[in-house]
């Protein structure tokens, strides 16, 4: 399947200059939706995992998914202040300014083997601060797998201690 045609683009948004790479145009068809989660799926299928984990927000859109698919546990990291109970928190920098993600503390025990999925590796930040707080509670990150990578960010360079997977990529802006 021709899932490049099915991403649709969006010139100079957010700002100008960024051509976004819109998933809602693939997960508003059946068949490429499915396609993409049986895609990723098949990817992990031997890799062992006992947990799939998603960034908010579009990690959940890939991630839950595929971890029905494969009946596994799923594992959502949230921006600050959205889980309820005790966290392990991950900050991280970005152009101007810092972000952060939280986990549970208790949603990974150690050894377990996860697998991160997202819709986007950009510059890898997200993703990168995902499996560090992973690390952090004894977990094992075994994979990491996108729908889209931005090439031309260099986002596996950040993440060259990993094991990345992607479907669809773009080699310039
Ligand atoms: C987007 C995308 C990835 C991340 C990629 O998420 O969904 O998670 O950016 O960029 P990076 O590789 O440079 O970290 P965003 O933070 O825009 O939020 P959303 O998923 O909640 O829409
Ligand atoms: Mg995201």
């Amino acid at each position: 399947m021709d899932l490049k045609s099915l991403i649709r683009e969006i010139q100079d948004f957010p700002k100008e200059g960024i051509s976004f790479k819109d998933i809602t145009t693939v997960l508003n068809n059946k068949d490429a939706f499915k396609y993409v989660i049986d895609q990723l799926s098949e990817q992990l299928k031997d890799l062992n995992v006992d947990v799939i984990v998603g960034p908010e927000a579009r990690g959940f859109l890939m991630g839950a998914p595929v971890a029905y698919k494969l009946n596994k546990a799923f594992v959502p990291v949230r921006k600050p202040g959205k889980l309820p109970a005790e966290t392990a928190r991950y900050e991280y920098k970005l152009e101007y300014g810092t972000d952060a993600l939280e986990i549970h503390k208790d949603a990974i025990k150690p050894g377990d083997r996860v697998a991160i999925l997202d819709d986007l590796l950009a510059t890898g930040g997200t993703v990168l601060a995902a499996a560090k707080l992973i690390e952090e509670l004894g977990g094992q990150v075994i994979s990491l797998n996108f729908l889209i990578e931005l090439s031309f960010l260099k986002g596996r360079e950040t993440l060259k201690d990993y094991h990345v997977e992607t479907l669809v990529q773009y080699d310039e802006e």
